[in-house]
């Protein structure tokens, strides 16, 4: 018998019997998605219900979630929370060609009994690059195949050490008549997978592309259902990635692992500071070097500015890497309050290397390279700055100011410029000639600006 389904509203919750594109109750476009019809605990969840029934005393529940299996892959390790834990499903979403499948596989190599499933290479093309990338594969299974039913049927039997599902937009279940890579499809597959792996206790990685197109469902619609995600972000022109956690229920978030992608698959980077600044370019105007906290550590990355003469009308203002409204206000404050002139100015600002920064932290760098493209002056080579910048131009403290000071000082930098309430608090100079600032003018005065 074919299981009923029904069509869910996403914005109201209406229910339909039939797919369309208009929304019945609230009116809204294209918001239908298909469920299962079952009320309740569909098949499969129930055996956990009965058993939790009964409250447990926190004091009383095991530490499981502290035994962690290594992928021996250090900088993934690291992002998902350094290993990982039994039945947990980890979502490594990304652009297509950013080399997910291929962490994974590298993953896989490390791992003892991993059923990858492909619903996009045949085993062919899997055995081609796993011997690229000189992976171990006596432990690997590989399973072709996109019906999810038939895949939980198969780990049921092999009872593998972990899954990968490459990818999810690949897959359906017999439960539902849409096709797969629709919302609802990929979401009852991920639903279905983390019952599995609650239950057995087998970790599951699904690979989910992230798409433009509203048509297929990226994995945004599942970041709630897993236990961490994952985005591998980078530049397909550059050959560094970076895999971002932006959840984890076993960890921290806001980790980053860092790779660069070699003709023999990632390699991991021990000092992404290191990576980040070597093409950096000396004695130019509007480079200076910021310290930003990715997660537990610090990255000393080259922020660049580029100001000049608005050609028509209107400036124009871009930002990569950093959020443009930010670098908006900078602006302001470095007009009002500064005196700088940026009015009829283009202004371009970029995070070098294709990472993306959200900390404050950066506000000083990024004003004092607007400030050296303006006045056309390099800033010294062996100077780093951080702090954050308010709107009356003051300088404010930032956290783990010490952590920066000592990467940048095993980097070889030799200056700094830092929040005159961070340097107060600091405990040694890490070696480096320390200049307290209180305001955005002080800044400026400390490099001749
Ligand atoms: P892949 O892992 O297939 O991407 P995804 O699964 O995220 O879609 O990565 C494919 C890209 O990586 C492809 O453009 C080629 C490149 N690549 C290398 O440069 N070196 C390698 O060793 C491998 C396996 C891939
Ligand atoms: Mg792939």
């Amino acid at each position: 018998m074919k299981p009923k389904t029904l069509y869910r509203c996403q914005s109201c919750g209406a229910v339909s019997p039939k797919w369309s594109g208009k929304c019945p109750d609230c009116g809204g476009w294209n918001s239908l998605v298909e469920e299962r019809a079952e009320r309740g605990a569909p098949r499969g969840r129930k055996a956990i219900g009965k058993a939790s029934l009964t409250p447990l005393p926190l004091s009383e529940v095991s530490g499981a979630a502290g035994e962690r299996t290594s992928t021996k892959i250090r900088e993934l390790d690291r992002a998902i929370g350094g290993g990982i834990v039994k039945g947990s499903v980890i979502l490594i979403g990304g652009d297509p060609g950013i080399g997910k499948s291929t962490i994974l596989l590298q993953a896989a190599g490390n791992l003892p009994d991993v059923l990858y499933v492909s619903g996009e290479e045949s085993p062919e093309q899997i055995k081609l690059r796993a011997e690229r990338l000189s992976v171990r594969s006596e432990g690997i299974m590989l399973l072709p195949e996109t019906n999810l039913e038939n895949i939980i049927a198969v780990a049921e039997k092999k009872r593998p050490g972990a899954i990968v599902v490459d990818s999810i937009q690949t897959m359906y279940t017999e439960d539902l008549a849409s096709a797969p890579g629709s919302v609802g499809q990929v979401r009852e597959c991920a639903a279905k997978l983390m019952f599995y792996a609650k239950r057995t206790g087998v970790p599951v990685f699904i690979v989910g592309h992230v798409t433009k197109d509203g048509a297929i469902a990226g994995p945004r619609v599942l970041e709630h259902i897993v236990d961490t995600v994952l985005y591998f972000e980078g530049d397909r022109g550059h050959s560094y990635r970076i895999l971002r956690t932006v959840k984890n229920r076993f960890g921290s978030t806001n980790e980053i692992g860092v790779f660069e992608m070699t003709d023999a698959g990632l390699k991991e980077v021990e000092n992404p500071s290191e990576l980040f600044l070597s093409e950096r370019p000396k004695d130019v105007p509007g480079s200076v070097v910021a310290s930003s906290i990715e997660g537990t550590r610090p990255v000393l990355v080259e922020l660049q500015a580029l100001v000049s003469p608005t050609v028509f009308g209107v400036p124009r203002r871009t930002s990569i890497g950093m959020d443009y409204q930010r670098v908006n206000l900078l602006i302001a404050v470095l007009e009002k309050i500064a005196g700088l002139h940026l009015g009829g100015m283009d202004i371009f600002t970029n995070v070098v290397g294709g990472l993306k920064i959200s900390e404050t932290a950066v506000d000083l760098g990024i004003s004092l390279a607007i400030a050296s493209s303006l006045r056309e002056k390099a800033v010294e080579p062996g100077l780093i700055v951080f702090g954050e910048v308010g709107l009356s131009g003051e300088i404010r403290a930032v956290s783990q100011a010490e952590l920066r000071l000592k990467e940048a000082s095993k980097i070889g930098f030799t200056k700094a410029i830092v929040p005159k309430s961070n340097r107060e608090r600091l405990r040694s100079d890490f070696g480096l000639d320390i200049t307290a600032v209180s305001s955005l003018r002080d800044a400026l005065g400390a490099i001749g600006l």
